[in-house]
């Protein structure tokens, strides 16, 4: 048995491959009928993971909209810079677990831990290999990630991605500095999919991929 979740990224970016404007503002990309694909994949989801770089643009609350059981947030955020008035600490939410490097400041930590569990993985930076190990050993066998880029980038990085799911937006948002799919350093080798299926969705177009 694997000693991780099975894991798979959710993005929606424009045709030009941004999922979001080059002052890092969000963006609707998605269409109507993709808003509600969004929402049945949180609820079939045991865990939703986020980037602490997506808490503080977006300060999404990551909740099932349609109603039922919310999954359990997760947030990595290696300094715990998370604000103490973030949506995605909201209690009445349901459960949220933020990822912290053993280079997080004690007061914060301590601040975060009254509204939230906090799983302590890395030295300067969360790993995330030993948090995926943490969550499955907490019972999360399925896990979301809702971006950003760079936790995109970190966790495909460390092969740590089985699906990625896509939907491209009718349209371009442009900008060198407008974060893409999967930013980080880059791979000198691309990684290899194979393409599960392709979707026409209103105006835009789901795609599957497997990570090979
Ligand atoms: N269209 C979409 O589907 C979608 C979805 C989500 C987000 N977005 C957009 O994406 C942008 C945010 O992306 P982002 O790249 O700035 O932030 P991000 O990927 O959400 O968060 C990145 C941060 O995570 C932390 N982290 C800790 N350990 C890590 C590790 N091992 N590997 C990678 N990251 C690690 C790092 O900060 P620390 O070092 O402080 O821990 C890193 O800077 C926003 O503009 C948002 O609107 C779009």
């Amino acid at each position: 048995m694997k000693s991780r979740p099975f894991v798979f990224i959710n993005a929606a970016m424009s045709a030009d491959g941004k999922i979001s404007t080059y002052e890092r503002k969000q963006i609707r990309i998605s269409s109507d009928a993709d808003m509600k694909r969004v929402d049945e994949l949180r609820a079939g989801a045991d865990a939703i993971m986020v980037g602490i770089g997506t808490v503080l643009a977006d300060n999404p609350g990551l909740t099932v909209r349609s109603g039922g059981k919310n999954p359990t947030r997760v947030v990595v955020d290696s300094m715990a810079r998370t604000p103490m008035d973030a949506e995605v600490i909201s209690r009445k939410d349901g459960p949220t677990i933020i990822a912290v490097s053993r280079s997080a400041p004690y007061e914060r930590v301590e601040a975060l831990r009254e509204k939230a569990e906090i799983i302590i993985v890395g030295d300067k930076h969360v790993s995330l290999p030993e948090l995926l190990g943490e969550l499955k050993s907490r019972g999360i066998n399925r896990l979301m990630v809702e971006g950003g880029a760079t936790l995109n980038w970190g966790l495909i990085c460390e092969g740590l991605v089985d699906e990625v799911y896509v939907y491209i937006g009718n349209m371009i948002i442009g900008g060198k500095d407008a974060p893409t799919l999967v930013d980080g350093a880059g791979f000198k080798e691309p990684i290899k999919l194979e393409l599960l299926g392709v979707e026409n969705m209103d105006e835009g177009i789901l795609m599957k991929w497997r990570v090979r």
